[in-house]
């Protein structure tokens, strides 16, 4: 079997090597991929002039797709791939609504009872304005469309909402900013929810909890995602089985209402609150680099219970997890996700893997002489341990390892947990 994943980051390597492992799995094939993903397993496919992504598959004898970036998805790749008779794992674009709009999601958890936070839409920057000083602070504040992760705005004053409604209507995120969303805020500990799930079925993948903030401690400014830990403590059994009845059984029931397309993988983010969990967004794609962390401790074939999702299948697939804990810790360039340097030198990598962790690559170039760095997210180094203190000193003896110009990363990357 061959197979293709879409993608550039250390979730789109995460994915590759997961397949790479599987004596099922013949080539890997990754686009566009980046200068540490391709190598000896996993290969780079080239697109002819106006050939589509669906094209190269049937040229390349792709028996299995996995996108990795919502953009795909919420642009319908799914359709595409789908009319021509291919095998792709994702939902269709009306599906991908549930991230591709915030407003679309919100109207969707009212309508099946999925708790979240209580929210208005406004598509003119005066009545947004209004509505925050009538309602007042904490207030989160986000642009409705896809705006890569930098739409969402925690408020706790008038003022730094009034602030974000402002830049979302200045056209700061295009199309994706002229309806904004203002929700309530939520207080309590977050938690990543990946499901596997298909038109009967929805089966979660081990929890995980992922670190937003760039600094330790979680100060400074939002990030895409600066490490991760599964599982996460937070969900124990009581929990998940609180999560399985107001969310994820929910969701199935919605998907299957509304006769949505969804054969894919569904990611909640949660919100913990002292009134049970609550669903912050849906992403309709794999999380990064929470993925690098799950997929670590996934024992089954993941190309398998691909499969058997887009066949329908998924009620008769079980997944099979290590016991052991995962983290994976993001390393930055200096300045992300503000500007930052690109172009030096990595060093160290190969000593981190002598070490025993094993390293995502993300921002990364294949320059001709060494591997710099191209990117924000620049390497995910990720380690298992027999407890979740064990995989953080493993994991951290691995980042000490690796070193360039202007290297960033948080110390305390699953601490909280301990
Ligand atoms: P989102 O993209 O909607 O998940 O938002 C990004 C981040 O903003 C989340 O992971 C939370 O940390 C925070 N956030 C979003 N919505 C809320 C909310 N209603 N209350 C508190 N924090 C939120
Ligand atoms: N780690 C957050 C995300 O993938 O959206």
């Amino acid at each position: 079997m061959n197979i293709l994943v879409v993608g550039s980051g250390g979730r789109e390597h995460a994915l590759a090597w997961k397949f790479s492992e599987s004596p099922n799995v013949d080539k890997v094939y990754c686009y566009p991929g980046n200068g540490g993903i391709l190598g000896s397993d996993i290969s780079s496919i080239e697109l002819k002039n106006e050939e589509t992504l669906a094209d190269a598959a049937i040229h390349y004898n792709i028996d299995l797709t996995v996108i990795g970036p919502e953009k795909y998805l919420c642009d319908g790749i799914v359709d595409e791939f789908r009319e021509k008779k291919l095998k792709i794992f994702g939902p269709d674009k009306k599906a991908a609504q549930l991230e591709g709009s915030k407003w679309f999601a919100k109207e969707f958890m009212n309508r099946y009872a999925i708790p979240t936070a209580k929210a208005e839409v406004f598509t003119d920057e005066s009545s947004a304005i209004d509505y925050v000083k009538k309602h007042g602070t904490p207030v989160v504040v986000k642009a409705d469309g896809l705006a890569a992760g930098k739409g969402v705005t925690v408020a706790f004053t008038n003022q730094e909402a009034i602030k974000a409604v402002r830049h979302c209507f200045s056209g700061a995120f295009g199309d994706a900013g002229y309806e904004v969303v203002i929700e309530d805020y939520l207080d309590g500990e977050e938690a990543s929810i990946l499901a596997f799930v298909d038109h009967d079925t929805i089966k979660p993948l081990a929890s995980s909890q992922d670190h937003k903030r760039l600094n330790d401690n979680d100060k400074g400014p939002n990030t895409g995602g600066m490490g991760a830990y599964s599982p996460a403590p937070v969900v124990d059994d009581e929990m998940w089985r609180r999560i399985d009845e107001s969310v994820l059984q929910p969701f199935l029931h919605g998907c299957q209402t509304e006769k949505l397309d969804y054969r894919g993988i569904i990611y909640a983010g949660i919100m913990i609150t002292s009134t049970g969990p609550k669903v912050l967004e849906f992403n309709v794609r794999f999380g990064d680099p929470e993925t690098q962390a799950v997929l670590y401790r996934l024992k089954s074939d993941l190309a398998q219970a691909m499969l058997m999702t887009i066949d329908n299948k998924l009620v008769e697939y079980e997944f099979e997890w290590e016991d052991q804990s995962a983290v994976c810790v993001v390393l930055v360039s200096g300045g992300y996700p503000g500007n930052y340097e690109k172009g030096h030198q990595i060093f160290g990598i190969e000593d981190a893997e002598q070490v025993g962790v094993k390293v995502f690559h993300a921002g990364t170039r294949q320059e001709s002489e060494y591997l710099s760095n191209s990117g924000g997210r620049v390497l995910g180094v990720t380690a298992k341990g027999n407890s979740l203190k064990d995989a953080v000193d493993e994991v951290y003896k691995g980042v000490e390892k690796i070193t360039w110009t202007g290297m960033y990363y948080r110390k305390d990357i699953a601490t909280g947990a301990l």
